[in-house]
């Protein structure tokens, strides 16, 4: 069969993540979180203490950061597996905010459009559809209400042990949301021809059969 581009958008914590790698999985398909390599750019900036409100500082050091994954989702950054460091609130907010930088996206829209270079591709994140991968022969909006993804957080950072307050990471999406939908460059918003699944009261299985059946389709 066909293998074909598949993108994932939407808010924060709307799940698309999990569904993405359950899919890849399924099809043998490559899974590209473009969402950690800007929390990567995000944790470098805190770690080194620049000014993440100062563009000019967060582009300069866009030259010391390489990023990777390998086959079992592990993000590392300079070689260094960051892959929970990259989830605490902290960084979150970090990478919405040095995403609304031009450089920053360049830099890594091109990386994104270079890793979707093999056939069998998912990748999930804001401008997906919209902007890195436009001619994505699948584009799902993936969304739920903002309680619905305030929880799912709230249980997700619990059992990874990190810090965990319903209403601060209710704030935190609602903030997210914000910035991501309003900033200039590549605003978070539905792509024309993408199919909104609405995954508010819908389990992780019906989500993906939902999704194998819409790449079936497409293959
Ligand atoms: O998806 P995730 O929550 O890990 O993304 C972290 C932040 O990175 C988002 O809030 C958003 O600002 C930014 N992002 C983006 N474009 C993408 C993926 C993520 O601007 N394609």
């Amino acid at each position: 069969m066909k293998k074909i581009s598949i993108a994932i958008d939407g808010p924060s914590a709307a799940g698309k993540s999990s569904i993405a790698k359950i899919v890849a999985k399924k099809l043998d398909y490559v899974y590209i979180d473009t969402g950690a390599m800007y929390r990567c750019v995000g944790y470098y900036c805190l770690q080194n203490n620049i000014d993440l409100n100062n563009e000019t500082a967060v582009s300069a050091i866009l030259k010391n950061i390489k990023i990777t994954m390998d086959s079992n989702n592990r993000v590392y950054l300079n070689e260094h597996d960051v892959s929970d460091q990259i989830r605490q609130d902290e960084v979150s907010m970090s990478a919405s905010l040095v995403s609304s930088y031009q450089d920053v996206r360049e830099f890594l829209v091109k990386q994104q459009r270079q890793m979707s270079n093999v056939g069998g591709v998912i990748l999930d994140g804001r401008d997906i559809g919209t902007v890195v991968l436009p001619d994505a022969k699948l584009k799902i909006y993936q969304n739920a209400s903002v309680e619905t993804r305030a929880k799912r957080r709230f249980l997700e950072n619990k059992q990874r042990g990190l810090s965990a307050d319903l209403e601060t990471i209710k704030k935190d999406i609602e903030q997210r949301d914000y910035q991501d939908m309003n900033r200039k460059i590549s605003p978070l918003k539905k792509a024309d021809d993408a199919i909104v699944l609405d995954t508010s009261n819908l389990s992780i299985d019906e989500v993906v059969n939902e999704v194998l059946k819409l790449a079936k389709q497409r293959e």
